[in-house]
C-alpha cells in the first residue's frame, strides 16, 4: 500500500481543497436547488441529510475514490471474516460477530465464533430473567433491587450509555448505578443508600486486571461483606464476573458458574453487546437486548454491502476526514437532540479517539498528516446556551452531528416540536449565518454589525430517525463503530489497540509506594514529579 499522500486521489484532494476552500454553503444551495435533498441517504431507519457540508459532487467523487484506493472494501470484508487486522496484538476485530444471526458463520483460527456468541447470549438471558423476575435471591433471602456495574473504559461506557439511552425501556422498579472512577467518591456515592442484601455487582473487565476495576470490586466486596455479618458465602451470591479471564475471576472468588464470558477478539470500546452488556440486558430485558443486537446488525450488513455512495458509515467517515486533513478541523461535535443520549457524546469519545488517536501507520511510520479528531459534545438543547457561540462566531471550524428523533419518547405538550425547531435551526444559522447587510437592514448600529454577523459556511451532518428505539440505538452505535474504521483505513492505522494508555498506567504503579510508604521514599522522578509526591505526602499529613 503506497503512504497515504502519495495516493493519486489524496493528491486531487489537495488540488481540489485549495478550488473549494472558500465557497460558501449559500452559493452551492443557491446553485443547486435540489441540493438539501440530493445529498441525503438513507439506511436502517437512519435517515442522514449531509447536504450542509462544504462538498461538492468533485469532492464526494474524489473521497469515494480515495477510499477506494485506501482498499477500503477489502478492509471491511478483512475484519467480517475474522483476518487478524489488528496486528499489533495479532488478533481478529469481530464484534460484528456479536450482533451476528444464529445461523452466520464466522471463523477465527478454524473455528466458527457465532454458537459461543449465542451461548453466552442465552446464559445471560437466563440469568436476567432470574434476577428481574425475583427468582435469583441475595444471600439472605431477599430479592435484588439494585444491580452496580463496576468496570471502566468499554466495561463501563458502553453501559451506562446504553442504560441511560434505553432508560424509557427499563423495569422501573429496580435500580441500576454505574460505579468506575478509583475515586472512592464514586462507589461511596453509587451505594450510600443501597441495602447489601438486595444488592448485586457485576464486576465487567476484559482483562480483570485493571486496577480501578479490582480497587472497586475490592471496596464492593468488604462493603457486602460487612453489610451481611462477614459471611464470605454471600459473595456468591451478590457478585457475577464478566471477563475474558476465568483464572483471575476465580481467585478473586467468584464462582466461575456465575462468569460470563467473552473473547480477545472483542476490544473493550467494541465489547458493549457482548456479556459486558449484562447490566444492559437486566435493565431492558433479553428481548429489547435483542432488538439492540438486530439494529447493530443490520447497521453491519448496510456498512458491507451498500456501495460506497450510499454507505452511510463510509459518507460520515470521508467527511471526517476530510475536515481533519484538508480543513484543519481538529474536532468533531457530536450533539444530540435527545435527553436519553446524554452519554452518547461521552460513549463516542473512548470510541473514536481510543480507536484513531494513533501517530504511527500500520508499517509502524510516523503519519505525516492528520489523524482522529477530538469528539466532543452534549445533549441539545443545553448546549446552546453554553458552547455554541464558538462554534457559530469562533475561529475554529467545527464539523457537528446533529441527532434528532422525530417521535418524544414521553411526549409532553409542545416540548418536542420546540426540540427539533432548535436543531433545524441551529443548522440552518451554522450553514448560512446572518450576513453584514441583513445584521444592518435589522437596524443594528454600525458599531455593532461586525460582532451581530454570523459568517455561516460551518458544515453539519443531520441524523434523523423515528424513534429511539433498541434497535435504533443499536444502528446508530454501529454507524460510528463503522464510521471510525473508515476513517482509521483512509489513515491506515490500526483503529484496535490502546498503547497509548500503558504508560501512565505503569507510571501509576511505580507512584502508589511512594505515596503509601511510611517512610519517605527515594524518588527517582523529574524534579516536578518529585516535588509533587513530596507536597502531596507532607498535605495529607
Ligand atoms: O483504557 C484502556 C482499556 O484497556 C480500554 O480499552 C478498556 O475498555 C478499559 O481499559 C477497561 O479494560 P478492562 O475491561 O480489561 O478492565
Amino acid at each position: 500500500m503506497k503512504p497515504l499522500t502519495k495516493l493519486p486521489a489524496w493528491k486531487a484532494l489537495t488540488a481540489h481543497h485549495r478550488t473549494i476552500k472558500d465557497v460558501t454553503l449559500r452559493d452551492l444551495f443557491a446553485k443547486d436547488a435540489k441540493r438539501g435533498t440530493r445529498l441525503t441517504a438513507s439506511a436502517v431507519g437512519l435517515f442522514l441529510d449531509y447536504s450542509k457540508n462544504r462538498v461538492t459532487d468533485e469532492t464526494l467523487k474524489l473521497l469515494f475514490q480515495l477510499a477506494k484506493e485506501s482498499g477500503l472494501k477489502d478492509r471491511i470484508e478483512a475484519m467480517f471474516t475474522g483476518k487478524k487486522i489488528n496486528i499489533t496484538e495479532d488478533r481478529a476485530v469481530l464484534h460484528v460477530a456479536l450482533r451476528a444471526p444464529k445461523n452466520a458463520k464466522i471463523m477465527v483460527d478454524g473455528k466458527n465464533v457465532v454458537p459461543e456468541v449465542h451461548d453466552v447470549l442465552e446464559k445471560m438471558g437466563k440469568f436476567a430473567n432470574r434476577v428481574r423476575s425475583g427468582r435469583w435471591k441475595g444471600y439472605t433471602g431477599k430479592r435484588i433491587k439494585n444491580v452496580v456495574n463496576i468496570g471502566i473504559g468499554g466495561s463501563d461506557l458502553g453501559p451506562v450509555m446504553a442504560y441511560e439511552a434505553l432508560k424509557h425501556y427499563s423495569k422501573r422498579d429496580m435500580t441500576f448505578r454505574f460505579v468506575s472512577n478509583v475515586d472512592g467518591a464514586d462507589f461511596v456515592e453509587a451505594t450510600q443508600d443501597l441495602d447489601p442484601a438486595e444488592t448485586l455487582f457485576i464486576v465487567s473487565s476484559k482483562t480483570f486486571v485493571t486496577l480501578e476495576t479490582m480497587t472497586n470490586a475490592e471496596s464492593a466486596r468488604n462493603w457486602l461483606l460487612s453489610g451481611l455479618d462477614g459471611n464470605k458465602k454471600a459473595v456468591a451470591k451478590h457478585f457475577v464476573a464478566v471477563s475474558t479471564n476465568a483464572q483471575k475471576v476465580a481467585v478473586f472468588g467468584i464462582d466461575t458458574a456465575n462468569m460470563f464470558g467473552f473473547w480477545d477478539w472483542v476490544g473493550g470500546r467494541y465489547s458493549m453487546d457482548s456479556a459486558i452488556g449484562l447490566s444492559t440486558m437486566l435493565a431492558v430485558g433479553p428481548e429489547n437486548f435483542g432488538k439492540m443486537l438486530s439494529g447493530f446488525h443490520a447497521m453491519d450488513k448496510h456498512f458491507r454491502t451498500a456501495p460506497l455512495e450510499k454507505n452511510l458509515p463510509v459518507l460520515m467517515g470521508l467527511l471526517s476526514v476530510w475536515y481533519s486533513d484538508f480543513f484543519g478541523a481538529q474536532t468533531v461535535a457530536v450533539l444530540p437532540y435527545e435527553q436519553y443520549l446524554k452519554r452518547f457524546p461521552a460513549y463516542l469519545q473512548q470510541l473514536t479517539m481510543e480507536s484513531n488517536g494513533k501517530h504511527v501507520s500500520l508499517d509502524g511510520t510516523k503519519v505525516n498528516y492528520e489523524t482522529g479528531p477530538i469528539y466532543w459534545g452534549e445533549p441539545g438543547t443545553n448546549g446552546q446556551h453554553s458552547f455554541y457561540q464558538l462554534i457559530h462566531q469562533g475561529t475554529r471550524l467545527i464539523p457537528c452531528d446533529f441527532l434528532a428523533f422525530a417521535k418524544a419518547l414521553t411526549p409532553l405538550g409542545r416540548h418536542h416540536d420546540i426540540l427539533i425547531a432548535n436543531v433545524l435551526a441551529q443548522t440552518e444559522a451554522l450553514a448560512f449565518g446572518k450576513t453584514p447587510e441583513q445584521v444592518k437592514a435589522e437596524g443594528t448600529p454600525d458599531a455593532l454589525i461586525p460582532h451581530r454577523v454570523f459568517e455561516g459556511n460551518r458544515p453539519s451532518n443531520t441524523l434523523l430517525a423515528d424513534s429511539l428505539t433498541p434497535e435504533t440505538l443499536g444502528s446508530l452505535i454501529a454507524l460510528y463503530e463503522h464510521s471510525v474504521f473508515t476513517q482509521g483505513t483512509v489513515w491506515q492505522i490500526n483503529s484496535f489497540d490502546q498503547w497509548g494508555v500503558e504508560l501512565g498506567k505503569a507510571l501509576a504503579q511505580a507512584i502508589i509506594p511512594e505515596l503509601e510508604s511510611k517512610t519517605p521514599p527515594r524518588l527517582k522522578h523529574d524534579s516536578s514529579t518529585n516535588a509533587l509526591i513530596k507536597r502531596y505526602r507532607k498535605m495529607k499529613g
